[in-house]
C-alpha cells in the first residue's frame, strides 16, 4: 500500500474515486464540498434535498461527475452531528467509506484531508484516524479455499489531499502514525484468525524472529530445555500435554537516543486452548485458536514502537504453547513448583492462562524494569462483566491505570477498571500449596488477576484483559468478522504517550 500526502486542490485528482466526508446539518457547502458542488452544477445540494443521504454517521454516498471532473466517482461519508465528533467517530466514519471502497474494488484514491481549524481536533490526529479507519477497514482475511472465490481486492494507493501548504506536515506525521498502528491491529488480526494447525509456538516464534531482523530488534527463542533450565516450571506444565513444542519468545527494543523507563510486556499466547484435561467443549472451543493475542499485540507493539522510534526500551515476554489432553497433560490436582518458588495448586487445566503468566511476570522481574504489564485472552468472566465492547484493566498503580483509561479513550480500544480488593486473594488459599490457581465462578476475572498480582510483587503492574474483545461475530466500521486486534492499538497510544514514571 502506498500512501501520500499531496497538497492538491480535490478537483485536481486524477483517481478512481475521491472521498469526501460532510456533518449531518451542512445547509451551506465549504471548501471542497462547495467546489465539488458547483463543478457537478448543485449536485450534492440536491442528493441532500432528496434526503436519501442526510450525513448520519457512517452513511455513505457515491456520485458519478461523469467527466466534469476528471475522476469517475465521488464518496461521501457522513461524520453524524458536528458538535458529537470525536476522534473515534472519525475513525468509524472512515471505517464505513473504507468498507464502500472494499464493495467498489478500488484499488486508488483521494482523500481530502479533515478541517485543519476544528476546536477540539487536531489535524494530526485527525488524520490518523482516517489512514486507520480506512486501512483497518480493508483487511482482508488470508484464505485456504483451493477455488478463490473473489478476485483479490485491496486498495494500493492513497492520497491525501490539503489545498493549503500549512498543515502539510501534521498531517504527514498523522498519517505515518496511522499507517503503523493499523499495520500492529492488522498483524495480530492475521495471527490470531490463522487456524491451530498453522500458527503453532514454533510458527509464531518465527514471525517474531523475522520481524527483529526487519527492524533491528534483538530476539530470543528459548526451546523447551532452555525454558527448563530457566525454571519457569509452570510453563513447562501447560505445554505438557501438547507434541508441538513451546517457545518462551523475547524481543528488546532499545531505544536510539535517550530512553525514559524499561518496561516488560508479557502477554499469554495460547496458539490453541482446548482447555487441557479440563477440556472445553467444542463450542466453547472454537474461538480458541485466537488464544494467542496477547502474544501477538506484544510482538506488534514492541515492532511498532521500534518503527516509530518512541524513547521507551521494551522487553517482550511471550510464552507461547498449546493447551491440550493426553496421556503427559497436566493433571487436576498437580502441584507444580512455579518460576517464583511459589507452589500453584493445579485445580482447572483451562485456567492455563494465569499459569503461563505467572512465570512469564516473574520472569519479567529478572530484567529489573520499571514497570510491568501483562495482557491476555484471560477469562470469560470479563466478557459476562463488561461485555464486547471494552477491555478490563487491573493494576496496583493508580498512574498507569489513569494512563491506560486515557489511552483507550484515544485509540478507540476502550477499558474499564476493575478493583482488585484484598478479600479476593482469600479465594486463591490453597490447603496444600502456596496458592490455587482458581477461586470458583463468581468474580472469575478477578480472581485471575488476583493471582497473577502474587508473581509481580511490589513493581508498578497492569493487567489487561481482552477476552470478551477478541473476535467479532460481524463486521462493522473499521471491523472485519473475526479478530479484531485489539491491544495493539491500545497499548501504541499507551506508549506513544509515555512519559517517566
Ligand atoms: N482462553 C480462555 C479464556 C477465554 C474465554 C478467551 C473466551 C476468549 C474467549 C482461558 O484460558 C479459560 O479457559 N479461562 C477459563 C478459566 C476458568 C476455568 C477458571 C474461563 O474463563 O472460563
Ligand atoms: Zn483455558
Ligand atoms: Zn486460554
Amino acid at each position: 500500500m502506498q500512501i501520500e500526502v499531496k497538497q492538491a486542490k480535490v478537483e485536481w485528482a486524477e483517481d478512481e474515486a475521491v472521498l469526501l466526508s460532510c456533518f449531518e446539518e451542512a445547509k451551506r457547502f465549504v471548501g471542497a464540498l462547495k467546489i465539488i458542488d458547483d463543478k457537478l452544477c448543485g449536485g450534492l445540494t440536491h442528493l441532500f434535498e432528496t434526503k436519501d443521504f442526510t450525513a448520519k454517521l457512517g452513511q455513505t454516498a457515491v456520485l458519478y461527475p461523469q467527466g466534469r471532473l476528471k475522476f469517475r466517482r465521488i464518496i461521501l461519508v457522513g461524520l453524524g452531528k458536528r458538535d458529537e465528533i470525536t476522534i473515534e467517530r472519525l475513525r468509524r466514519a472512515y471505517g464505513f467509506a473504507g468498507r464502500k471502497l472494499k464493495e467498489l474494488k478500488l484499488k486508488s484514491i483521494c482523500v481530502q484531508a479533515f478541517e485543519s481549524n476544528h476546536p477540539t481536533i487536531k489535524l494530526q490526529e485527525s488524520s490518523q484516524a482516517m489512514v486507520e479507519g480506512i486501512l483497518l477497514s480493508n483487511y482482508k482475511l488470508s484464505r485456504y479455499k483451493t477455488v478463490e472465490e473473489n478476485e483479490k481486492i485491496a486498495l494500493e494507493k492513497l492520497t491525501v489531499l490539503k489545498e493549503r501548504r500549512k498543515g502539510i506536515g501534521e498531517i504527514k506525521r498523522g498519517v505515518e502514525n496511522g499507517e503503523i498502528f493499523s499495520w500492529a491491529a492488522n498483524f495480530c488480526r492475521d495471527l490470531a484468525n490463522q487456524p491451530g494447525n498453522y500458527l503453532t509456538p514454533t510458527h509464531l516464534a518465527g514471525e517474531a524472529d523475522k520481524l527483529a531482523r526487519e527492524n533491528n530488534l534483538k530476539c530470543r527463542v528459548f526451546s523447551a530445555s532452555e525454558i527448563k533450565k530457566l525454571k519457569m516450571n509452570t510453563f513447562l506444565a501447560v505445554a505438557s500435554g501438547s507434541k508441538e513444542p513451546p517457545k518462551l519468545i523475547v524481543l528488546e527494543y532499545l531505544p536510539p537516543r535517550r530512553k525514559t523507563n524499561t518496561l516488560a510486556l508479557v502477554g499469554k499466547a495460547v496458539t490453541f486452548d482446548a482447555g487441557g484435561l479440563s477440556l472445553k467443549s467444542t463450542e466453547n472451543m472454537l474461538e480458541m485458536k485466537g488464544d494467542m493475542m496477547g502474544g501477538a499485540v506484544v510482538i506488534s507493539t514492541v515492532t511498532a514502537c521500534a518503527k516509530m522510534g518512541l524513547p521507551v526500551h521494551l522487553i517482550g515476554i511471550i510464552p507461547a504453547t498449546e493447551n491440550l489432553p493426553s496421556g503427559s497433560a497436566l493433571k487436576v490436582g498437580d502441584i507444580i513448583t512455579s518460576h517464583s518458588g511459589k507452589t500453584i495448586e493445579v485445580l482447572n487445566t483451562d485456567a492455563e492462562g494465569r499459569l503461563i503468566l505467572a512465570d512469564g511476570l516473574s520472569y519479567a522481574r529478572s530484567f529489573k524494569p520499571d514497570a510491568i504489564l501483562d495482557i491476555a485472552t484471560l477469562t470469560s468472566s470479563i466478557k459476562i462483566a463488561l461485555g464486547t465492547v471494552c477491555a478490563g484493566i487491573f493494576g496496583n498503580n493508580q498512574g498507569l491505570k489513569t494512563r491506560m483509561m486515557q489511552a483507550g479513550e484515544v485509540s478507540g480500544e476502550r477499558v474499564w477498571e476493575m478493583p482488585l480488593w484484598e478479600e479476593y486473594k482469600e479465594f486463591l488459599k490453597s490447603d496444600l500449596a502456596d496458592i490455587k490457581n482458581v477461586g470458583g465462578k463468581p468474580g472469575g476475572a478477578i480472581l485471575a488477576a488476583a493471582f497473577l498480582q502474587n508473581f509481580v510483587g511490589e513493581l508498578p503492574w497492569i493487567h489487561v484483559d481482552i477476552a470478551g474483545v477478541d473476535f467479532k461475530e460481524k463486521e462493522d466500521s473499521y471491523h472485519s468478522k473475526g479478530a479484531t486486534g485489539f491491544g495493539a492499538r491500545l497499548l501504541l497510544q499507551f506508549l506513544k504517550d509515555w512519559k517517566k514514571l
